[in-house]
């Protein structure tokens, strides 16, 4: 096997391995009596939600409240986006949505804001589209920025101030310019496989520094990086797609990381202006962490696979960026030739700890690498929690965990997104209520220093390869409708009552109702 960090999962999850691998088949309930669970059963480490203690939970003062979103899901028009692109190819999302046909943002701006303001949202995660601002290579090159982009953005953000909500700005958020991804040309290197992507990206951060600096505080560099690596050159669900390889994915990753330090440098370089906050830029990633379970706990390959994916999934790029400890073998130890401790070009690229939470993974030693949902290794195994409409678990105690495995980093943490696709706005209230619950208990029970919230999303939007069935919307969107206009779901009046009151109380989640079944998507994974 080669290296890479990857190969290093697909190493684990094909380890030999005595038992069969998991069938698919629906848990049965094994030989284990109902009141002495087996422990060797099957998924049994993944056990039910079961609220922390407390009555209530206050979070600390000035926690910010707020909602998420990204350009590529809600506005019109990113016609030199490779998403835009891959969205034309047949067979890419589900059921041929296009981007164009969803929220339209940029038309109904002032509906946003008003929306964020209902919901008692102080804060708002939106991005500023590379391609919108640069739709051309020779726009970049000649720096020549598309005028009505710029202009959308800081009306955008000046909205958002005259409402008193704080912006916090990714500036890469899945999607990259055609003139850089191009997928027509798949065979080339595309999109951060590319050697001229770190010095790029840190022009395009430099600029959007110098722009924006004087409105904006919080920098996302780049959403989700590794889920975008994966995605985009191992499971082929984002662009540009096939040839799909580990090798590639892992050459992109190792270039992904220098273009996050050039545009973290560059943000400190061009915002020096402190629009607010107490302070001029602070930079990081939004990074997607999920607690990772073995199939099997009895099973010393699936707990090896669990352990190796949850450091690689988890905590590989948080070491290099925090610590600046690069471990390039992947092999969880500092001592490959390539490998460096206390890096200085690497250490302390990151002011803060971006967290997007999402759930619960199942590792099993004994299977073939899978992807769902655009993540590694982990299977479908029928669990008996209950299901977001993606058919994903929900597992708010997870958010517990996932914030402890940060807290040795010792930088504070925004939730940077976390939030569920329900149609029937069934389930959105108590899978909000029982998320925050158990970050109010991290926070006063487990001394971790979290800031703040931002659900994702503000409305319901395009789910990239799903189109757009999921609706994660704290507001929906009515597509059929030409004023695509926002309803407020359930949820996000309980979201006000949690925003405007700084506590939620074990009453209000006990009064909601129990989870329903939910609506699956196609292509849920
Ligand atoms: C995350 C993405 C975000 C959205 C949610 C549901 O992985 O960052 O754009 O699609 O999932």
């Amino acid at each position: 096997m080669r290296g890479g960090v990857l190969a290093l999962i697909l190493t684990a999850l094909t380890a030999c391995s005595s038992k069969d691998a998991p069938s698919g088949a629906p848990l049965d309930a094994g030989d284990a009596g109902a009141d002495a669970p087996d422990p060797c059963k099957p998924g049994a480490s993944i056990t039910p939600y079961v609220r922390s203690g407390g009555a209530e939970t206050t979070f600390p003062a000035g926690f910010r409240f707020g909602a998420a979103s990204a350009g590529m899901q809600i506005e019109k028009g990113l016609v030199h986006a490779d998403w835009y692109q891959w969205a034309n190819v047949a067979g890419k999302v589900a059921r041929g949505d296009k981007p164009d046909d969803g929220p339209d943002a940029f038309a109904h701006l002032e509906d946003d804001v008003a929306a964020l303001v209902a919901a008692g949202a102080k804060a708002y995660r939106f991005s500023i589209e590379w391609s919108r601002i640069y739709p051309t290579r020779e726009s970049f090159d000649k720096n020549e920025p598309d005028a009505a982009g710029l202009a959308a953005y800081h009306k955008l953000l000046k909205a958002l101030r005259d409402a008193g909500i704080h912006p916090m700005v990714t500036i890469h958020h899945f999607a990259t310019p055609d003139w850089l991804d191009d997928i027509t040309k798949p065979k080339e290197p595309q999109g951060f496989e590319r050697d001229e992507m770190a010095p790029l990206f840190g022009e395009w951060a430099k600029r959007m520094g110098k722009e924006f600096g004087a409105e904006v505080d919080d920098w996302i560099t780049i959403n989700e990086p590794l889920v975008l690596m994966v995605g985009a050159y191992l499971a082929g669900a984002h662009p540009p797609g096939p040839p799909l390889d580990i090798d590639r994915m892992f050459n992109a990753a190792k270039k992904l990381v220098k273009a996050h330090v050039a545009g973290y440098r560059a943000l400190h370089e061009s915002d020096t202006v402190d629009a607010g906050s107490g302070h001029a830029a602070w930079v990081s990633i939004a990074k997607h962490n999920r607690v990772f379970k073995p199939y099997d706990a009895c099973e010393e390959t699936d707990l090896t696979a669990a352990k190796k994916t949850d450091y690689l999934w988890n905590e590989w790029l948080y070491n290099a960026l925090v610590f600046g400890d690069w471990d390039d073998d992947a092999d969880g130890k500092y001592d490959g030739p390539n490998d460096k401790k206390a890096d200085p070009a690497l250490k302390g690229t990151v002011d803060f700890l971006g967290l997007n939470y999402y759930g619960v993974s199942t590792v099993s030693g004994a299977l073939k690498l899978k992807y769902i949902g655009g993540l590694p290794a982990y299977d479908a195994l029928p669990t008996d929690l209950p299901k977001t409409d993606m058919n994903w678990d929900i597992y708010p105690q997870g958010f517990r965990d996932v914030l402890r495995q940060l807290k040795k980093y010792s930088l504070p943490i925004y939730i940077t997104e976390n939030g569920v696709g329900d149609a029937k706005d069934a389930n959105k209230s108590r899978y909000l209520a029982e998320h925050l619950w158990e970050i109010g208990r991290a926070i006063a029970d487990d001394g971790i220093d979290v800031r703040g919230y931002y659900y994702w999303s503000l409305t319901d939007n395009f789910e990239w390869d799903r189109g757009f069935c999921p609706r994660f919307g704290l507001f929906r969107i009515d597509y059929a409708s030409p004023a695509r206009t926002r309803t407020p779901t359930k949820a996000s009046a309980l979201f006000k009552q949690i925003a405007d009151s700084n506590k939620l109380t074990a009453a209000t989640i006990d009064a909601l109702p129990a989870y329903s079944s939910p609506t699956l998507c196609p292509g849920a994974r």
